[in-house]
């Protein structure tokens, strides 16, 4: 699994680049199999969870192909319906393709996805969408198995703003005859450039950004190559931020969207942090120990993002100050937080709520990283922290950084890597 050494202590100073969104580039890659063509796709981060995607794409019959980020990929010979069930465990995410595969074929086979490091993740929302949109499903032996019988398109109401069922019925309701509308959706910017993405395909969807989608079915669409460019990655930009603020620092972050990036920089300049804005790249300058901040509480976009909760309290830890942290999107999220503890950090949980007191400095430990937010709070606390860390598992970390250990070295953390 390896483990990252590092020694903490080093200011830090230099240009951080980042890269696709993560969260963005896996639907993208999932809707590719809609209609059978070839896609050209820029800005692909370099990640295990994407050479996941890319492998169940494979397996399937299609050709998928990336370098310095640049995706090929052709689906044109898609030839089956059923996605690995070994490979749909590794990738959670993977269930984003019932949509898409339902949507081409009329079937699909997928195994359940069940829980994962972050808590249990249901996908009822995402069957129940199906199912209003004319879907069978059953389930088998943890095998769904889902069969297109009176495809129409529908209103659907969501309980709650869920990424994935936005995105899931999108991707089958955009090849589904009629008019589909979505209330109650998930308003992130990876939605917007999932639209973006299927209206250059030749499909017909708006509203993403807003409450309300609005998806004119159209069952055949043109096959001429696409070509397209996925956004940058907010929590990867979140990210380089907090580390910033675990030392006396000066960071320049590239390629960002800083409309996407709002809740996240607001919180941290409210901390003491100095944040200026040039075209597509934020300075970010701390001079301070930074203070801590009364409250914060996880929420859907626009909200403070769940995917940022654990590095925030990794820079929380050091504050000065206490700060109470509410996780309200995941039922157990808080992994990280025995072994910030290990590290010296004054953390307590109940239930949903942490009570961060911020210490003037954390120490080096022997780390384990258990999910990839998570893990990525633990090489922060380790930057600011008196010696070495050893962070175990990174595993989770490469699986949504794309080099975070030469990253980390541009902007001057003492950082090795070994495998195990
Ligand atoms: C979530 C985050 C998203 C983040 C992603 C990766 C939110 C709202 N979503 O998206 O920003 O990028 O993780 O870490 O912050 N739920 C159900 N039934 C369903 C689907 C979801 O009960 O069918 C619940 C989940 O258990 C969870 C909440 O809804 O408590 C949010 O889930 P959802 O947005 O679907 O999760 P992701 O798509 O993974």
């Amino acid at each position: 699994m390896g483990s990252f050494f590092i020694e903490g202590i080093r200011n830090l100073e230099g240009i951080v680049e980042i890269g696709g969104s993560k969260n963005a580039a896996l639907p993208i890659i999932a809707s590719t199999v809609l209609s059978g063509r070839e896609y050209i796709i820029e800005n692909i981060p370099d990640i295990e969870d994407v050479r996941m995607m890319f492998e169940i794409l494979t397996s399937m019959g299609c050709i998928a192909q990336f370098e310095n980020g640049l995706a090929l990929i052709d689906t044109r010979g898609l030839n089956t319906h059923a996605v690995p069930e070994d490979l749909v465990k590794k990738i959670r995410s993977s269930i984003i393709l019932m949509g898409a595969i339902l949507g081409r074929t009329g079937n699909v086979e997928v195994a359940y996805p069940g829980g994962c490091e972050i808590g249990l993740r249901p996908i009822d929302l995402h069957l129940k969408g199906f199912k209003k949109l004319g879907v069978s499903i059953c389930e088998k032996n943890g095998i769904l198995y889902g069969k297109v019988n009176n495809p129409a398109g529908c209103e659907i109401q969501l309980d709650y703003p869920s990424v994935g069922a936005t995105e899931n019925i999108m991707l089958f309701a955009v090849n589904t005859e009629g008019k589909t509308v979505i209330y109650n959706a998930a308003r992130e910017p990876e939605i917007v450039d999932l639209q973006n993405f299927l209206n250059k395909c030749g499909y017909k969807v708006s509203g993403a950004g807003t409450s309300t989608i609005i998806i004119e079915g159209i069952k055949n669409v043109p096959t001429d190559t696409i070509d397209y460019k996925i956004i940058s990655d907010r929590i990867e930009a979140g990210t380089y931020l907090s580390a910033a603020t675990t030392m006396r620092s000066k960071i320049y972050i590239k390629n960002i969207e800083k409309s996407h990036f709002k809740s996240i920089t607001s919180l941290y300049e409210d901390a003491g942090c100095e944040i200026r804005e040039a075209y597509h790249t934020i300075i970010v300058t701390n001079e301070r120990r930074i203070k801590a901040l009364e409250k914060i509480t996880t929420q859907p976009y626009p909200g403070f993002p769940t995917d940022m909760q654990a590095q925030f309290m990794a820079s929380m830890a050091i504050a000065d100050g206490t700060t109470i942290i509410e996780e309200t999107v995941f039922d157990s999220r808080f992994k990280h937080v025995p072994e910030l503890q290990k590290m010296g950090a004054d953390i307590t949980t109940i239930g949903r709520v942490a009570v961060v007191n911020g210490v003037k400095r954390l120490h080096g430990a022997e780390v384990d990283a258990k999910d990839l937010r998570g893990g990525a709070a633990l090489v922060i606390a380790a930057i600011g922290a008196e010696g070495m860390t050893k962070v175990n598992n990174i595993y989770h970390i490469n699986r949504g950084y794309e080099h975070f250990m030469d990253k980390l070295r541009n902007l001057g953390v003492i950082i090795t890597a070994i495998e195990e």
